[in-house]
């Protein structure tokens, strides 16, 4: 069975947006009945911009439960905290080592989240070692993101290949996975925008855990056109286009039998559709949520994963350490 490794950080006091949920967590659950799947809850990538050392605790054991909630299943994932599998950090160094300060000065992300700061942490630019060593440690075949995470996977290929011809051939070259309909879902206030976490307006971001209320008000509210067409045209019509592929990214319908099935119709109508979709979709996480947070059982599955992911983290770190020739031999 192939395995499947990827991770969300704990950062948002919402729990996760609407983006990560359908580009990625969605994704985790169709996938965990056909693959060996570790999905982590990765707070060390967390700490690479400034946090509140209590929120953070509260926003890790949030997507825990999120996690769960959505349907996650311990019985088929390993789920985990990546702080409490130490692999993670020191495969991380090791994957420091094979990487280009070049190479990581030009991800788009650093640059992004770099340019114009003052006191910007080292973290901050070996943070795609680290992503590397979490997926390579599981001998990863396939890692199920959104398609902001393209250029940081490839770099874990280019990386893993480096290391592979250098010291030894023990890594597995990882694949890419991204959802067709919820490869990038926009911000609902700038639709030419990724819909993110961080977004100061508070009209751009649905979050997982947001009210039924709150969820038809920001879609109602919704930066669309003035054309009063249902149809999906990224370049002219970027809000409708997003609405169309959230709608399709819930239901399974195809763009085309939603452009269909909304002919004639005017936005007002198609925005209550898309609300009651997202509303109706997000259902049964929202009423698991809350019973499982504080939950022993949580606990347990955290517990469980952790046992789990340091067995086998700790096995690739050895023949790491071991083609590297760090410490001593043993048998
Ligand atoms: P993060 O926490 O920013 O996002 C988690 C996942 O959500 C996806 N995503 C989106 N997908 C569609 N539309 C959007 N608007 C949107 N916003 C976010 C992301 O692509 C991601 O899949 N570096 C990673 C976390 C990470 C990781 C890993 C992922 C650390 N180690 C190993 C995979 C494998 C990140 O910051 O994701």
């Amino acid at each position: 069975m192939q395995t499947i490794f990827s991770g969300i950080q704990p950062t948002a006091s919402g729990g996760i947006t609407l983006g990560n949920y359908l580009g990625a967590l969605k994704q985790f659950i169709e996938l965990q009945n056909d693959y060996n799947c570790y999905f982590c809850i990765v707070d060390q990538h967390a700490i690479t911009i400034p946090q509140d050392r209590l929120e953070l605790r509260k926003n890790i054991r949030s997507l825990a439960a999120i996690y769960v909630a959505a349907g996650l299943n311990p019985e088929k994932s390993t789920i985990f905290i990546q702080s409490e599998v130490p692999a993670h950090a020191q495969a991380g160094w090791m994957m420091q080592c094979v990487s280009y300060i070049g190479e990581l000065e030009r991800m788009t992300q650093f640059k992004d989240k770099s340019s114009g700061k003052e006191g910007v942490v080292a973290g901050l630019l070996t943070y795609p070692p680290l992503m590397a060593a979490d997926i390579l440690l599981y001998g990863t075949d396939l890692v199920p993101v959104g398609d902001d995470q393209k250029q940081h996977i490839e770099l874990t290929r280019d990386l893993a290949e480096r290391f592979n011809k250098k010291y030894n051939d023990i890594f597995t070259i990882p694949d890419i996975r991204i959802s067709k309909n919820a490869a990038r879902i926009m911000s609902l206030a700038e639709p030419t925008k990724k819909m993110s976490k961080s977004d100061e307006n508070q009209k751009a971001t649905i979050f997982v855990l947001d009210e039924p209320k709150v969820i038809e008000k920001k879609i109602k509210s919704s930066v669309t056109d003035s054309e009063g067409i249902v149809k999906f045209d990224k370049d002219n019509k970027p809000g409708i286009s997003n609405l169309l592929s959230i709608y399709s990214a819930f239901t399974g319908e195809t763009i085309l039998q939603l452009e269909q099935k909304f002919e004639g119709k005017n936005y007002g109508d198609f925005k209550q559709a898309v609300a009651d979709v997202v509303i109706e979709g997000l259902r049964p996480l929202r009423e698991r949520y809350h019973e499982i947070l504080n939950s022993e059982e949580l606990d347990q599955i955290l517990d469980n994963g952790a046992q789990k992911a340091n067995m086998v983290a700790n096995k690739m770190l050895k023949k790491m350490e071991n083609a590297m020739g760090l410490g001593r031999k043993r048998k």
